[in-house]
């Protein structure tokens, strides 16, 4: 049976006042928060960095799903570590030794997460899929809060799926990207864990009633 849990995505979130942002995150029915570190060289965009974690990481009381849209993600495990995330996301298009990094992931105390963008083939993913904690699957291009869902995905959900029965049951499946009130409880029916939602939660103007619906899908 999937888990279903929320995890909303502050991206798109009015970052004039985090703490708000954090304690609306608390109060709500979400399981964790997850946010989008973007550096500008490997996505066309530059979200935030370490600061911004930290201070999340101070007001927060749910776990920290990091997603992290980097050049050289090798580089950095243990400043994330630092910074307070709980789950650690990288891209394999992005790394050089993706083993090596799952290893460094472990080793600085935080779950270990790979991801793929839209256009790369699911199948690159399962030397890995006995390593890790989590495999995110991209449902738009990493960079940008607010696109549309790529239908495609439901196909791309199966083919993983079959994938990480064989090599790790209990490996995680996280989906982000374009997911509303409409795709989600078809995503959660194909056997999804882990919804990120972004702007369905933070353009709106219940956001602890969107958390709540996603919540009680059946
Ligand atoms: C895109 C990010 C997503 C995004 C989700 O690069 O990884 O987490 O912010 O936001 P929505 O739900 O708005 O697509
Ligand atoms: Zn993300």
């Amino acid at each position: 049976m999937n888990k279903k849990l929320i995890s909303p995505s502050i991206l798109t979130a009015d970052f004039s006042n985090l703490q708000a942002i954090c304690e609306l995150i608390n109060q709500s029915e979400a399981d964790w928060i997850h946010l989008d570190v973007m550096d500008g060289v490997f996505v066309p965009n530059i979200s935030f960095g370490f600061p911004v974690i930290k201070a999340v990481k101070k007001h927060c009381k749910k776990p920290l799903d990091v997603h992290i849209m980097i050049i050289h993600p090798e580089k950095y495990v243990q400043r994330f570590a630092e910074a307070g995330a709980g789950i650690l996301t990288f891209h394999y298009e992005a790394a050089e030794h993706p083993a090596e990094i799952i290893e460094q992931i472990h080793a600085a105390g935080m779950k270990a997460g790979i991801t793929i963008n839209p256009d790369i083939p699911v199948k690159v993913l399962e030397p890995f899929i006995e390593k890790v904690d989590m495999v995110l699957l991209m449902s738009v291009f990493a960079g940008y809060g607010g696109q549309k869902f790529i239908e495609e995905t439901y196909q791309r959900i199966n083919e993983l799926q079959s994938i990480i029965q064989q090599k790790n049951p209990s490996c995680l499946l996280e989906v982000d990207g374009g997911i509303n009130l409409e795709n989600a409880p078809k995503l959660f029916a194909q056997g999804v864990d882990v919804l990120v939602v972004g702007n369905t939660v933070f353009n709106s103007n219940q956001p602890l009633e969107i958390i709540h619906q996603l919540k009680t899908i059946a």
